[in-house]
């Protein structure tokens, strides 16, 4: 497999791509876990302050719930599809997944994740790009295909955070 010295490779950003989609599938998942276990934890606290008649205001926090589940199952699938791609090219996929970030608040969580899906878009369009200057149709389109997810995700989460009335991230 030849190597060009100054650009990443198709390879190279399909193997990117791959370790993008390892870690937000482990980082959606494990935050649908974390906030399962908050929300138990919120329903016992609700019923201990019902009992004490003292309203607990932290009743009305908002929670991913099984969003996060669906969507990182969907993520999984890419990375299946990506390695695949990277085999039949006759490369090895990685398995490293790109560092995990899970925040400690659903709103956290959900500007951690809209900043995920937007790389994700950037990353995937250029790979789009690369794919067709390089004349591999079978990339271009499949990329085409997992870039619409992208795009949807992006808008689940940007709406979700609408919803939990979340403003834009401070800029860092
Ligand atoms: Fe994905
Ligand atoms: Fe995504």
């Amino acid at each position: 497999m030849d190597s060009k010295a100054s650009a990443p490779s198709l390879i190279d950003l399909i193997n990117q791509a791959i370790a993008r989609e390892l870690q937000v599938s482990i980082q959606y998942m494990f935050q649908h876990s974390l906030g399962t276990a908050v929300s138990v934890q919120m329903q016992a606290d609700a019923l201990a302050a019902r009992q004490s008649k003292f309203v607990g205001s932290h009743s009305s926090i908002w929670l991913p719930g099984t969003t996060l589940r669906k969507i990182a199952i969907t993520e999984m699938r890419h990375a299946e599809a990506m390695a695949e791609r990277v085999s039949q090219l006759g490369a090895e996929p990685t398995t490293q997944p790109a560092p995990i970030t899970l925040g400690h608040t659903p709103t956290d969580m959900l500007r951690i994740d809209q900043a995920e899906e937007r790389s994700a878009v950037a990353l995937y369009r250029q790979i789009v790009e690369a794919a067709a200057q390089e004349g591999d149709r079978v990339t271009e389109s499949m990329f085409r295909r997992i870039l619409a997810d992208e795009e949807k995700h992006l808008r689940t989460f940007s709406g979700l955070l609408g919803q939990a009335g979340a403003g834009p991230a401070p800029a860092a």
